[in-house]
């Protein structure tokens, strides 16, 4: 089956009646207006959201997170449970999604549901993605999957997950299978998420004091699952799993690049604007081992995700606290929108490939911050491209208020509000605000 990919451009601006799904019911101003010195963004631009499976769909219950949220003890504040169900309500998500304005919808398939057993696939749940990807294409989004977003099977984990030297062909097989079905349909996609994410932990100072829950947390569900072992992908052992992590990187991208399907293929890669302060700052040294191996990987891919929330300070010993008096959000970190600018310049400048930005975002519950930090962030896009960097879309994390891993669903990172218990969605001013953005195509 192939199916050509939605003409992104004319799609953007095409008519988007406000007033059914979601919209017409909510109590929010009118779409405020852009700003006078607004300018138009290169035709095709991709304007969007970033999701990712199992903080949406709800009982991902095959997958290694599932199984860590539910031992005793455990890292995680709550368990997911059914998420925003959006298992079942994908549809409704993206139509909201296009009827705020946006032409792209970032997501991740389940590697957990899609391979419950080594070597089985279900093409029943390969249908489930082919038919999200067909709401994506019928509502003008071009579908941006992620193959792996930090969740694994259980079996996966409970033989070591990257730790395991025959990891990388194994999630080459899944790859390969999930293209044969999906790939037509693509528009763009990543192996992993965030493929430094263990780095980008490791480093933090404060990570030490919870060393030993996650000990415990992980032997717990060796014990659960009745093995030896039991390796998460954002808690893993680096010195074992990360050269089988690149490789599977590798072989999943030459299995997805034979298509069938034609569409760029990257990597995510969570980065800071890392400053250095002072003589004889570590910055260099920082950013070494926060990027590791991951830099050199996107600049062989089609394009880098660039994945920025915040920056990180860092003087002659080392990473330091925010600044006095900063304004930190609701994840504890800096309100710092500039970053963005920062890590497009060197996510560009390192890699020498297209930029896609594949999560920017906020976690507050004053939505006035999440508009000014939209309104901040974006205005550093457009400096880059002004600057002539290419840069292809901007997705921002994320649709919904979801599972914010270890933080449960305390954090709230949408645009929209998801009731808990009825699971209505309610879109918040912030939405209308990038929607109007991202119609107008202009900043
Ligand atoms: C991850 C998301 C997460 C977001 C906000 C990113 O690092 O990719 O899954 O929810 O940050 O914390």
């Amino acid at each position: 089956m192939t199916r050509p990919i939605p003409d992104i451009a004319g799609l953007s601006r095409r008519a988007v009646i406000a007033g059914s799904v979601g919209l017409a019911a909510t109590a929010l101003s009118p779409a405020p207006a852009l700003a006078a010195t607004s300018k138009p963004l290169p035709k095709g631009f991709w304007w969007g959201t970033a999701t990712a499976a199992h903080q949406i769909e709800g009982n991902n219950s095959n997958s290694d997170f599932w199984l860590a949220e539910n031992v005793k003890p455990t890292l995680f504040q709550e368990p997911s449970l059914d998420a925003c169900d959006s298992y079942h309500r994908y549809e409704e998500d993206i139509i909201l999604a296009a009827k705020l304005g946006f032409n792209a919808h970032r997501f991740g398939i389940e590697w957990a549901r899609i391979e419950p057993e080594p070597g089985r696939f279900s093409e029943a749940e390969l249908d489930h993605y082919l038919r999200v990807m067909e709401a994506c294409h019928a509502h003008g989004l071009a579908p941006v999957v992620t193959f792996s977003h930090w969740t694994v099977p259980r079996w996966f984990a409970a033989m070591g997950g990257f730790e395991h030297a025959d990891s990388p062909a194994l999630f080459a097989r899944f790859a390969e299978r999930a293209t044969a079905k999906l790939g037509p349909l693509m528009a763009a996609a990543s192996t992993f998420n965030e493929a430094n994410i263990a780095r980008v932990i490791q480093i933090r100072p404060e990570v030490k004091a919870i060393e030993p829950l996650v000990r415990a947390m992980l032997a717990a569900c060796a014990k659960a699952g009745g093995t030896d072992r039991f390796a998460s992908v954002l808690f893993a052992d680096l010195a074992k799993s990360e050269d089988n992590q690149v490789r599977a990187h590798e072989l999943a991208f030459e299995a997805i690049k034979a298509g069938p399907g034609n569409f760029p293929v990257g990597v995510t890669i969570s980065m800071q604007d890392i400053q250095g302060v002072g003589d004889g700052n570590k910055a260099e040294a920082v950013a070494d081992a926060i990027y590791g191996p991951w830099i050199a990987q996107a600049a062989k891919a089609d394009f880098v995700g660039v994945q920025t929330y915040t920056r990180v300070r860092v003087d002659a010993n080392g990473i330091m606290p925010a600044p006095k008096g900063a304004e930190l959000t609701a994840a504890g970190y800096e309100f710092y929108p500039e970053a963005l600018e920062a890590t497009i310049r060197f996510a560009a400048k390192r890699t020498g490939k297209p930029v896609f930005v594949t999560e920017n975002g906020i976690g507050t519950d004053d939505d006035s911050r999440r508009i000014a930090y939209i309104d901040r962030a974006l205005a550093g896009v457009r400096a880059c491209i002004d600057d002539g960097i290419d840069v292809r879309g901007y997705l921002h994390w994320s649709l919904l208020d979801n599972f914010e891993w270890v933080f449960g669903y305390k954090q709230r990172f949408g645009l929209v509000a998801v009731d808990r218990r009825t699971f209505k969605r309610t879109p918040k001013q912030s939405a209308l605000h990038l929607g109007a953005r991202a119609r107008a195509n202009r900043v």
